[in-house]
């Protein structure tokens, strides 16, 4: 029944067409316990992609500098420990050491212009974006 719940982690206008923004979020793993479970939300346009911030490669999160998901030319989602480009809209990465992999997509909707996580069960009190303090 938890898959049907959806989690709103933010306003589509709070993050920038073109953009993308890091949450930690904490889920409930298989066995009951919560977990860190930090994403990113790639918007373009109306579209909203999730992938979990782990990179195939060497499992690191992509954002050395935080929140810093983008190559310079703010196509592709880069990693920053070795550079690996991934496609904004699959995830795919298309160079790098990782090539052919790619990011853990997360399902995501949007209802009523907020973001939402779907198809997980979170632990709601740890929502929180990266942008607050
Ligand atoms: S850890 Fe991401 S490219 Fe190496």
């Amino acid at each position: 029944m938890e898959a049907d719940v959806a989690y709103a982690i933010c306003r589509m206008n709070e993050i920038p067409s073109q953009k993308a923004r890091g949450f930690h979020l904490m889920i409930v793993g298989d066995d009951g316990n919560p977990r860190p479970w930090p994403i990113i939300v790639v918007r373009w346009g109306r579209q909203v992609f999730g992938y979990v911030n782990k990179c195939p490669h060497d499992g690191v999160n992509l954002d050395w500098e935080r929140n810093q998901f983008l190559d310079p030319n703010g196509i592709r989602l880069m990693c920053g420990k070795h550079g690996a480009l991934f496609e904004l809209g699959t995830g795919n990465c298309v160079e790098g050491p990782c090539k052919g992999r790619s990011l853990t997509p997360v399902a995501l909707a949007v209802l009523d212009d907020d973001i939402c996580v779907v198809g997980v069960r979170l632990v709601e009190d740890e929502v929180a974006g990266d942008e607050e303090a």
